[in-house]
């Protein structure tokens, strides 16, 4: 496995690969991350992957300084799934202007809704930093992960209307065998908020058995899923959404017809920002 810190090391190894496959990430690896690579594996010729803590979508009150970071193991995990290159920049190399810089890339619409809307501004250091990456990386098909359901649908729509010739795929939430979906931020969760972490994925499971059991109104399901959540929750918690959107548009559902629809939470849980979501579709 090759590694690059700089555009122009990556744009060498680049060179020499044919169809590229790309997992962005910021590192603090599980195996969610792991799972993308191995689709990637089987999408292209060769698998780029990046990791970048990217300083431009966290909030100012938000974890930045304590987002995990642990590049040896990430290196290791990279290469124990036969990744070929590894793109490790510094925030200088991907902002030589400065964080200021008087660029962006910005979807509008689909980031009013869910953490777009608890989050100013994040998308839109999303979407810049993906757009950069995959200038850097040029690659044919990107993958991303369902878990972040409305980033996934967010790049999809950039893409598309940006014309960029880059194939989107969302692959599934991996999760933890109690049901806790994987995520770097789980390593920030002390042991009692680890089980109190599980109120999310429980929560979705019983609308999901609602949802199937023929309960189609949307403020029903959502109901049911916040105080599932709730009931969950200790004093220090919060709930910061629980929707039940369009999995398209992402606006609120009222009512779950043909095209289904993705229940959304989040919550901070001892102090740990936690995201989930489960797909409502008709069988
Ligand atoms: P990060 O949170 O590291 O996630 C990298 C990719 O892994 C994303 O596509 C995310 O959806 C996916 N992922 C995370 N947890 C997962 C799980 N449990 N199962 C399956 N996939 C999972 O998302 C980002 O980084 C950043 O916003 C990034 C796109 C890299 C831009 O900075």
């Amino acid at each position: 496995m090759k590694i690059a810190r700089t555009i122009a090391e990556l744009r060498e190894a680049r060179k020499d690969m044919g169809r590229v496959a790309f997992v962005p990430t910021m590192g603090a690896l599980h195996s969610g991350h792991l799972s993308l690579m191995t689709a990637a594996k089987e999408l292209a010729d060769h698998v780029v992957v990046s990791i970048f803590v990217n300083p431009t979508q966290f909030g100012p009150n938000e974890d930045f300084d304590r987002y995990p970071r642990q590049l040896e193991k990430d290196t290791e995990a990279c290469q124990s799934v036969g990744v070929d290159l590894l793109f490790v920049p510094t925030p200088d190399e991907m902002y030589p202007e400065g964080l200021e810089s008087s660029t962006f890339v910005e979807v509008l619409g689909l980031t009013d809704y869910l953490c777009g809307a608890s989050r100013p501004g994040h998308f839109r250091g999303v979407t810049t930093v993906v757009t950069k990456l995959f200038n850097a990386v040029q690659p044919q098909v990107a993958v991303f992960g369902q878990k972040d359901y409305q980033q996934a649908a967010v790049i999809a729509r950039m893409t598309r209307e940006l014309l960029m010739p880059i194939e989107i795929v969302a692959a599934p939430t991996a999760r933890e065998s109690d049901g806790l979906a994987m995520s770097s931020r789980n390593y920030n969760l002390s042991p009692e908020a680890r089980i109190e972490a599980l109120a999310l994925s429980r929560s979705l499971k019983r609308a999901w058995s609602a949802f199937a059991a023929g309960e189609s109104n949307g403020s029903v399901l959502v109901a049911l899923t916040r105080d599932t959540l709730q009931e969950g929750l200790r004093d220090a918690s919060r709930i910061d959404y629980v929707d039940c959107v369009d999995p398209i548009t992402l606006e609120p559902s009222a009512s779950i017809g043909e095209v289904g629809a993705v229940m959304c939470v989040a919550a901070h849980v001892g102090g740990v920002r936690l995201i989930d979501n489960i797909r409502l579709d008709k069988p």
